[in-house]
C-alpha cells in the first residue's frame, strides 16, 4: 500500500494560557490515505479544530510528527488547504476577488483564473453573485464562497472545519453530494470536523471520535458501503446508533471522571 498522504503520530499539544499550560491533545496517531474522506467528531472544546490547525501548519505540535506526503509539517501549504470555521474571508474584496485569492501565484492566465472561479461559483449557485462583498451576503452564501474558494485551488488535502455547519439542510444535502463528486473526480482528500453524524456517515470513509480533556482518539469507525449512501437504508441507521452509543459513552465516562 501507498504510504499515507498524512500521517499523525502521537502528537501532543498543549496551550499556555493564564500563567498554565493546558494539555488539549494527547497522544493523537492517525493515518489518512491518499482518496480517502476522514471525519472527525467530538463535543465542543475537544480539540478537532486544534488538529485541524495543526495538520495544516498553523499550529506547531508540542511532541510527535505531522506529515504530509512524507514530509514534516511546518507552515501552511497550498497542497494541503484550510476551510476555516469562521469561513476567513476578505470583507473588503468581492466574492470573486475572494475565490480568486487562492489562485494567484499559481501560474494561471487571467482567463483560465476567471473561468475557474467561475464554475465553483457556479457549482455553490452563486455565479450571480461575484461582485458582491462578503457582508451583503448571508452567512450560508459567505460560507459557500468559502468552500469555492477552498475547492478551485484543487489541493491534495482539504481540511474543513463544519464547512455546512450555518447552511440549510438543503443547500447542505446539495452540498454534501457536490463534494462527493468533487473528491471522486480529483481525488481529493479530505478530513473534515463536524458536529453532524449524519454527514460524518454521509461523506466519510472512517470516522474518529474524539473525547475530551484532553483530546484523544477515542475511537475509530470504518463505514461501508459506497457513496452516495442512503440515508433511510439499515447500515446507515446501524452506524448513527453505533456512533450515537460512543457519544453516550464518552459522556458518561467524562461524568464519572467529572471533567
Ligand atoms: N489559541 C489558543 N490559546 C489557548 N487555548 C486555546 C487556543 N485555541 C484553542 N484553545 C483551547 O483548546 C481547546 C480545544 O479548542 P478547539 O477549538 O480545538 O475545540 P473544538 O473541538 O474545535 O471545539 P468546537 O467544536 O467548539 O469548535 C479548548 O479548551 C480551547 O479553549
Ligand atoms: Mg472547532
Amino acid at each position: 500500500m501507498a504510504a499515507p498522504i498524512v500521517k499523525i503520530e502521537q502528537v501532543s499539544k498543549s496551550y499556555h494560557s493564564q500563567g498554565q499550560d493546558t494539555l488539549v491533545l494527547s497522544n493523537i496517531s492517525l493515518d489518512v490515505e491518499k482518496g480517502e474522506v476522514i471525519s472527525i467528531l467530538g463535543k465542543s472544546g475537544c480539540g478537532k479544530s486544534t488538529l485541524l490547525n495543526c495538520i495544516g501548519g498553523f499550529e506547531q505540535v508540542n511532541e510527535g510528527h505531522i506529515l504530509l506526503d512524507g514530509q514534516e509539517v511546518k507552515k501552511p501549504s497550498k497542497r494541503c488547504m484550510m476551510l476555516m470555521q469562521n469561513y476567513g474571508l476578505l470583507p473588503w474584496r468581492s466574492v470573486q476577488k475572494n475565490v480568486e485569492l487562492g489562485l494567484e501565484g499559481m501560474n494561471l492566465s487571467k482567463s483560465e483564473i476567471h473561468e475557474r472561479v467561475n464554475d465553483y461559483l457556479e457549482m455553490v449557485g452563486l455565479a450571480d453573485r461575484a461582485n458582491a462583498f462578503p457582508s451583503e451576503l448571508s452567512g450560508g452564501m459567505q460560507q459557500r464562497v468559502a468552500i469555492a474558494r477552498a475547492l478551485a485551488i484543487q489541493p491534495e488535502v482539504i481540511l474543513m472545519d463544519e464547512p455546512f455547519g450555518a447552511l440549510d439542510t438543503f443547500t447542505r444535502y446539495y452540498l454534501q453530494d457536490e463534494l462527493i463528486q468533487i473528491q471522486k473526480r480529483e481525488q481529493t482528500t479530505i478530513v473534515l470536523v463536524t458536529h453532524d453524524i449524519d454527514e460524518a456517515i454521509y461523506l466519510s470513509d472512517r470516522i474518529f471520535i474524539m473525547s475530551a480533556n484532553p483530546g484523544q482518539v477515542h475511537k475509530e469507525i470504518k463505514i461501508q458501503g459506497s457513496k452516495p449512501r442512503d440515508r433511510s437504508d439499515s447500515d446507515f441507521q446501524h452506524y448513527r446508533e453505533l456512533i450515537f452509543n460512543e457519544f453516550q459513552f464518552t459522556n458518561k465516562q467524562a461524568i464519572e471522571y467529572n471533567i
